[in-house]
């Protein structure tokens, strides 16, 4: 590690408390021209860092640069997110992350990027991922599991974004079916799980969990349709999390609940966050859509629909939302 990495390590595990040159500069085993030269080195790449006279340094509250030595100074995982590989710009890190998976790359390993230019949703549909606002992040795993337990990935991955995001923001996030999450009645998340089959399509060889979050406001950066339904975490709640801290809560909860995943425990937590239960839906099953109510979550993590004749229908893909009232 560089005296700029460690640099970068020992901020962020002070945990916003202030260190001083001569502290930092012993930590590091570096001199104390070394130290300053390196913040200065940081700040130059976009670091925010605070330095006071008699206090010293501290990473600032407000930093809004995506770092791998910051992310993993705040890891409680044994092998998620253990390799990061970090992009300013990049088409899909989900792209990246199944070429590297396909050429070999280890479970656990992380690709990250502060914007892409080609963010790919489910449907085919893009996912708007600009500059110094969003996690773009996707988690190369590969799982010992069935390739029914392999169908559960996304819904478990949705608790832990769900989770993490609720602990930097206070505020309870819902979990819409199948993948996103909502705050405040709009997304402020989707994922995208790609999978790729062993030769015999018996077992999973490795999927991509892919993980857009709107972190940092959006305004004037969706258009209005898409403003109409989609928001971030600081333009629904003023807070103005730290991405690193937010990747790193998420690689730790899904590292969490991916261990258990077989028992379906995290069930229990998608379901009481789950948004359209209980709500008049409309859904697509095959090339129709049907009008019913959402009844719950089976131990599938399918959604259940009970039909107008009273026949209840589990869907296992698709989409569904709520049927809006003609005004
Ligand atoms: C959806 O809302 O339909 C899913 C959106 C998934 C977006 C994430 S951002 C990181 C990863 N890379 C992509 O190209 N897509 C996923």
């Amino acid at each position: 590690m560089n005296v700029k990495e460690a640099l970068i390590k020992t901020l962020a595990e002070n945990n916003g408390e202030y260190i001083s040159g001569a502290a930092l500069a012993e930590q590091l085993g570096v001199s104390r021209n070394a130290v300053w030269k390196a913040v200065k080195a940081l700040e130059a790449e976009g670091y925010a860092i605070e330095s006071v006279t008699s206090k010293g340094y501290r990473m600032s509250a407000d930093n809004n640069r995506i770092s791998a030595g910051f992310i993993s100074s705040k890891l409680e995982t044994e092998s998620l997110g253990r390799n990061i590989i970090l992009f300013d710009e990049i088409d899909s890190t989900n792209n990246e992350a199944k070429k590297i998976a396909a050429a070999g790359e280890a479970h656990g390993t992380v690709v990250i990027a502060d914007r892409q230019t080609m963010g790919k949703g489910r449907m085919g549909r893009s996912f708007v991922s600009p500059a110094g606002t969003g996690v773009y992040m996707s988690v190369i795993i590969r799982p010992d599991i069935s390739v029914e337990s392999a169908g559960l990935i996304t819904s478990a991955a949705a608790v832990a974004a769900a989770e993490a995001v609720e602990k930097v923001c206070g505020q309870k996030i819902m979990i819409k079916w199948v993948n996103d999450l909502y705050l405040n009645d709009k997304k402020i998340c989707g994922i995208l799980t790609e999978a790729s089959m062993g030769l015999e399509m018996k077992a999973l060889d490795y999927a991509v969990i892919g993980i857009g979050i709107n972190v940092r406001s959006v305004r004037g950066m969706f258009d209005e349709e898409l403003s109409s339904r989609a928001s971030s975490i600081e333009d629904e709640t003023g807070v103005r999390p730290d991405r690193n801290v937010l990747c790193a809560e998420i690689l730790n909860r899904l590292e969490f609940w991916l261990s258990s995943i077989e028992r379906r425990d995290f069930l229990h937590e998608y379901r009481r966050r789950e948004y359209l239960t209980g709500k008049l839906i409309t859904a697509n099953v095959g090339n129709s859509s049907v009008v019913g109510s959402a009844v719950g979550i089976d131990n599938n993590a399918n959604l259940m629909i009970e039909l107008p004749g009273g026949e209840i229908k589990h869907l296992n893909s698709g989409e569904a939302n709520l049927c809006r009232v003609k005004k």
